[in-house]
């Protein structure tokens, strides 16, 4: 199968030295590039700026604002058979990127800023692939917000956690909650562990989807 991962932050410039981002470090999205090759699956990663070595034998484009990512998603989803929406995606960007670097001049300053395009809801046909997982990151009522998003970003899967502890962390515990209302909680352990155990779902899932249009 062929697998479209993206990971990271993106990064919504302010002037050219300043940006707005988050502190996702991409850990959770490389390490499921990793797992999906590990289990012998073709893997593009689009990454926001990360830290981190991309995994042998996986493509990759880098990207940096949210209009890059979602350029890079759109030109890969006619071959892509899982979409996996892992990057922290940027909600505002500033209104107005300043070619010059701001000066302070004023004591307060106050910045306009936009929503960005929602990339994960973007996916539509005639391009959508065979299977679309969404991340919800989430700091109260995991499962309320996570079921939201599952039906308002039209997801087949959505994969939830708490990024009080899980954001910056090497492990995390999360729960994947299906459209067809099934949920499989995976316990809090080592990132690279809970990729491998979402890539059998996500297989699996896509799987079924492509016997039944054969
Ligand atoms: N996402 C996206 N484009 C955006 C924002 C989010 O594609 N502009 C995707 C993320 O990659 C993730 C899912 O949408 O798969 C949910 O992201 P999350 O940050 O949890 O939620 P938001 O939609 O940003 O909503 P909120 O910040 O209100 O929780």
């Amino acid at each position: 199968m062929k697998f479209v991962i993206t990971a990271g932050p993106t990064r919504e410039p302010i002037d050219p030295i300043r940006y707005l981002s988050n502190r996702s470090s991409g850990k959770m999205g490389y390490a499921i590039a990793e797992a999906a090759l590990e289990s012998g699956h073709d893997v593009l990663l689009i990454s926001g700026p990360v830290n981190l070595n991309p995994p042998p034998g996986a493509k990759m484009i880098s990207t940096v604002t949210s209009d890059e990512m979602h350029d890079a998603v759109h030109d890969h989803l006619h071959d892509c058979d899982v979409l996996v929406m892992c990057a922290a995606v940027a909600d505002y960007k500033p209104a107005n990127v300043s070619v010059q670097k701001l000066k302070k001049h004023q004591a307060r300053l106050s910045l306009k800023l936009i929503r960005t395009r929602d990339i994960l809801a973007s996916v539509a046909k005639p391009d959508r692939p065979f299977l679309v997982v969404g991340f919800a990151a989430e700091t109260t009522n995991l499962e309320e917000y996570a079921q939201k998003k599952l039906r308002e970003k039209n997801c087949d899967l959505i994969v939830a956690n708490n990024v009080l502890t899980g954001i910056d962390s090497d492990e995390n515990e999360v729960t994947i909650f299906s459209r067809t209302g099934e949920q499989q909680k995976i316990s809090r352990a080592p990132k690279k562990s809970i990729a491998r155990e979402l890539v059998k779902p996500f297989s699996n899932s896509c799987e079924k989807r492509l016997t039944k249009k054969m």
